[in-house]
């Protein structure tokens, strides 16, 4: 029986390259008729050659697709194992390497930024690179600018130093800026750079299917350099540390074993 779905997804990854084989089907599936009913199209079929047709039909229907939740210091427990634990053992590379994969508008990356600018001093020589799927919200990140409600959990004396009022949120400032790079990337497609101190991917892959998570996982140990660490999302874990050369170091952190 013909899957329209199935076309569909196969219709997008020629169009774009991603591959909805890889999300779990039920939650995307879900996601992508809730959207598509409210089109003025007769189904999946139609839409396909609607944003075939349309660089920003195409664009809106991935940024409605792709769940961009986020907020600086979110899940703060986790920051601050990372402050505490992970962050003076970083201290002895120069740069410091961090790879926020799957960072959406950038409040994660920013996040660090901040944590390591204020353990490490103004002068600190660290980089840090964000990347998304979605090219809308890495264009957001590369502003650097977050609302009142993305920054309620940010200290304020944090806040005060590295960020700047505005009428309706906070704009990062340069000394900040600095520091950062985004760029658009599909952790399922890609190839990842190699040499990373600290990888955050939280809350990405659990939209992905237990064999492309895995695969991603790999994928971020093996880039990892020898002892840098690993953090994922306060609900996640990596299937088999041990099996793709990582040890459980702190809750939702994993070191690669030298
Ligand atoms: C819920 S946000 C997580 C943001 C941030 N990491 C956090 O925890 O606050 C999930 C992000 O994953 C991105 N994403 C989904 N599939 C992806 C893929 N294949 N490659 C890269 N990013 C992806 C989405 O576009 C979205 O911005």
């Amino acid at each position: 029986m013909a899957d329209e779905y199935i076309d569909f997804s196969t219709g997008l990854k020629r169009l774009t390259g991603i591959d909805l084989g890889s999300y779990k089907r039920q939650q995307m599936e879900r996601r992508i008729r809730s959207y598509v009913d409210r089109m003025p199209v007769s189904g999946l079929a139609e839409f396909l050659r609607l944003i075939e047709k349309s660089q920003e039909e195409l664009d809106t229907f991935l940024d409605r697709i792709t769940i961009n939740v986020s907020e600086l210091y979110r899940n703060p427990e986790q920051y601050e194992t990372l402050r505490t634990k992970v962050v003076p053992e970083l201290r002895a590379a120069n740069p410091i390497r961090v790879w926020s994969a799957g960072c959406s508008y950038g409040a994660e990356a920013f996040t660090v930024a901040c944590m390591l600018s204020e353990e490490l001093g103004g002068t600190a020589h660290f980089e840090i690179v964000g990347s998304d799927i979605d090219r809308r919200v890495v264009h957001r990140a590369e502003r650097g600018f977050f609302s009142d409600a993305d920054m309620r959990s940010v200290p304020a004396k944090v806040r005060e130093r590295w960020f700047e009022r505005q009428d309706s949120g906070f704009q990062a400032r340069e000394q900040l800026k600095h520091h950062l790079r985004f760029r658009r990337e599909d952790l399922l497609h890609d190839r990842f750079q190699n040499g990373w101190d600290l990888v955050l991917c939280r809350n990405v892959v659990i939209y992905f299917t237990d064999k492309a998570r895995d695969q991603v996982h790999q994928g971020l140990a093996k880039v990892l350099r020898p002892g840098g660490y690993l953090m994922v999302g306060s609900t996640e874990r990596v299937a088999d540390p041990h099996a793709i050369g990582l040890e459980p170091a702190y809750p939702f952190i994993y070191r690669k074993v030298a």
